[in-house]
């Protein structure tokens, strides 16, 4: 595919379909997001309000980072303070499924739904990508349809129109679409990172607490790992604990999983055979996280397991 071409197709049919109206996005940093930002803004300039939603389940420094990648594009982002509206929402919850409905309820229904009904938006952009259209028709993923996920009746609320511009695309094309479009390599080549964020990182309740250190074991594994090229590498927190000893004392601390793994698409993975060298000082740093005093490697492939752990 002739992707200089594509940008110039959709850049000018976005244009012909929004007229001189007002569009919204919501940004995640992710390379589907960020392609379908700056699409946009080449398209239709301020007309394209972009929101970076800070639930509270980010990762260290990322709503910030964000902002900034795309300022340096001249490309504005407005980050909205949701934390609260999330840490309510997911307060008490441990059941898996539950703590996904509630992070994408709150999304799309209240926080999202909010700002697209303030904007006077009659426009929205969505990153969904062909594999997305694939997996809903399959049955495989939840049904994606954005207008329902907003609480929006599109016939009481009629006007509103959706525009998925990477729509054709699967994620390599994607990745090279954000090349020409000239995102850097932290954005294009980013690893995948998903929806429910951190909440699917986080055995059992997601605390601010909880999240502080999952985000911290966070830091370190991707640090450590970057260099491997893995298809995706973190840190999960588990409900357990275990016995320890810290400065002499009994602890009964956290346990942090390392999870890296290889894969195409997702669809099927296997642990990476990571040098002892670094398994080690992984485990050493982590462990030097305040509470935490067990840090386990996790071998399995998916199937059985899956790849995050909610
Ligand atoms: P699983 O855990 O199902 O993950 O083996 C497969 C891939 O999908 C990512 N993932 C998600 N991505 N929303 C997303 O956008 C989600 O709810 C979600 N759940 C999992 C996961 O990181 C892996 O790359």
């Amino acid at each position: 595919m002739d992707y200089r071409a594509f940008v110039e197709e959709k850049i000018s049919e976005i244009r012909k379909a929004v007229g001189d109206g007002i569009a919204i996005n919501a940004l995640s940093g992710g390379v589907d997001s960020s392609v379908v930002t700056v699409l946009g803004h080449r398209a239709l300039g301020d007309r394209l309000k972009t929101v970076f939603i800070d639930s509270a389940l980010m990762r260290q420094g990322e709503p910030e980072e964000v902002r900034e990648v795309f300022a340096d594009m001249c490309i504005p982002v407005e980050i909205v303070d949701a934390r609260a509206d999330f840490l309510g929402a997911l307060a008490g919850l441990t059941d898996p499924e539950e703590k996904r409905s509630a992070v994408t309820n709150t999304f799309y229904r209240k926080v999202f739904g909010n700002l697209v009904r303030e904007s006077g938006a009659t426009f929205l952009f969505h990153g969904t990508i062909l594999t997305d259209i694939e997996e809903t028709v399959a049955g495989i993923k939840r049904q994606h349809n954005i207008l329902t996920q907003l609480g929006i009746d599109p016939k009481q609320e009629y006007g509103y129109h959706v525009l998925e511009p990477l729509a054709e695309l699967r994620k390599d094309g994607v990745r090279e679409v954000a090349k020409v479009l000239g995102l850097p390599p932290k954005i294009a080549e980013r690893i995948p990172f998903p929806g429910p964020a951190l909440a699917t990182r986080v055995v059992g309740e997601v605390t601010e607490e909880r999240l502080d250190l999952v985000r911290a074991a966070t830091v370190i594994v991707e640090e450590e790992l970057a260099p491997t090229k893995a298809f995706q590498y973190f840190a999960v927190l588990l409900e357990d604990k275990a016995t320890g000893i810290r400065d002499g004392k009994r602890e009964f601390g956290h346990i942090i999983v390392v999870r890296c793994i290889h894969s195409v698409d997702a669809r099927e993975a296997t642990a990476v055979e990571l040098p002892w060298e670094t398994l080690h000082r992984i485990c050493e740093r982590i462990v030097a996280i305040k509470g935490v005093n067990r840090c386990l490697y996790d071998l399995t492939p998916k199937p059985p397991a899956t790849i995050e752990y909610i």
